[in-house]
């Protein structure tokens, strides 16, 4: 029995990937490849040990699609394919809503016709309401505040009524906080096309000296320096967390959504001091005028995870920036 991997060849997809093979899984791997890899893949074969069935292909294409299905005996799929940048995803929606939502009914519609019915779900804080309630719940209110958050919310949704359809499905949803950091033999991490959006990936190209400094989205937010806040998690971490919600499926309620995250919130001025200490490099930064769309701070309440998948983020920041580093150092123009 094997489980197939949507998006493996990605950042998060290629740590879970590594950790499915070290927890003895077979898997099987559908990627596109518009923003990752083969590099990461055989990096993961190379370091698992082991070999696995790679398929360069769209999620639109059904029929390949079900060949997979037909070739290997998959138990259960973890779909991680889709496009994240925020920015992107408001400049060309319609390519955003195609990409995502499409690919994801078309799975969904192989999965069906093949009997295959457990799936987790990669999905994303960003579904949640603004709120300067802290932290946030499982329970909280929904609302997504762009394109990319909205392909979220609605696959989220869309899963709810295939599961009210059909008491076989299993489906798990993990909502993400701020994956970072990489593995800690520096062979496989985040590989930014083009100049990073998002905070550590600009800040290890500062430190690294590929950019001269880092710009801070505000300082004048209500949080306890002024600067964002959010949630960090260790990309090992998350990708732990898809293997419990895998081998806890089915003891599970036919659907469930779980946080993935530390708990603690870390400002921007934090992360910079953490990361600075690790990689002992001064971090020049300006402060720059708020980042449209950002929300003040973001930390998740981890205590339905804890629980009932038995999970817990182990490494601290500390250890995240550590990691980040090392793959930038070792990989300073990506794979
Ligand atoms: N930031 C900067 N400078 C930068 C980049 C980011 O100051 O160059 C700040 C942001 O303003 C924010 C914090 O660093 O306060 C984190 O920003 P990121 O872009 O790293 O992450 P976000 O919280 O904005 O977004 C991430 C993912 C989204 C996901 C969201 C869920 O990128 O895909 O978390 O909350 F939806």
């Amino acid at each position: 029995m094997a489980v197939l991997v949507t998006g493996g060849a990605g950042y998060i997809g290629s740590h879970i990937c590594l950790e499915l093979i070290e927890c003895g899984y077979d898997i099987v791997v559908v990627d596109n490849f518009s923003n990752s890899k083969f590099e990461a893949l055989r990096r993961v074969m190379e370091m698992g040990n082991q070999s696995f069935p790679v398929y360069n292909l769209d999620l639109h294409n059904q029929k390949e699609l079900s060949t997979i299905f037909d070739r290997h005996s998959i138990d259960a799929v973890i779909h991680l394919a889709g496009y994240k940048s925020v920015r992107d995803s408001t400049i060309d929606p319609i390519n955003y809503y195609w990409n995502n939502i499409v690919s994801t009914l078309t799975l969904l519609e192989v999965m069906q016709m093949q009997d295959v019915y457990k799936l987790v779900f990669s999905s994303s804080a960003t579904v949640y309401k603004a709120s300067d309630k802290m932290p946030i719940t499982e329970d909280y209110p929904l609302e997504a505040c762009n394109p990319y958050g909205r392909t979220k919310l609605i696959i989220e949704q869309l899963l709810k009524d295939v599961h009210d359809s059909d008491p076989n499905w299993h489906i798990t949803i993990l909502r993400y906080f701020n994956p970072i950091g990489a593995h800690k033999s520096g062979r496989i991490g985040e590989d930014s096309n083009g100049t990073p959006n998002n905070l550590v990936p600009y800040l290890s190209n500062v430190a690294i000296g590929n950019y001269p400094k880092l710009y801070i989205f505000g300082n004048d937010y209500p949080t306890k320096d002024g600067t964002g806040v959010r949630d960090y998690i260790h990309v090992v971490d998350l990708a732990k967390g898809h293997i419990r919600a895998l081998s806890r499926m089915e003891d599970m309620k036919g659907l469930e959504v779980f946080n993935l995250g530390t708990g603690t919130g870390y400002s921007v001025l934090e992360l910079v001091k953490a990361f600075s200490q690790v990689s002992k490099k001064e971090i020049a930064y300006t402060i720059t005028s708020r980042r449209n769309g950002d929300v003040a701070e973001c930390y998740a309440d981890v205590t339905k995870a804890n629980n009932q998948l038995g999970w817990q983020a182990e490494k601290d920041i500390h250890e995240m920036c550590q990691d980040a580093w090392r793959w930038q150092q070792q990989n300073p123009n990506g794979y």
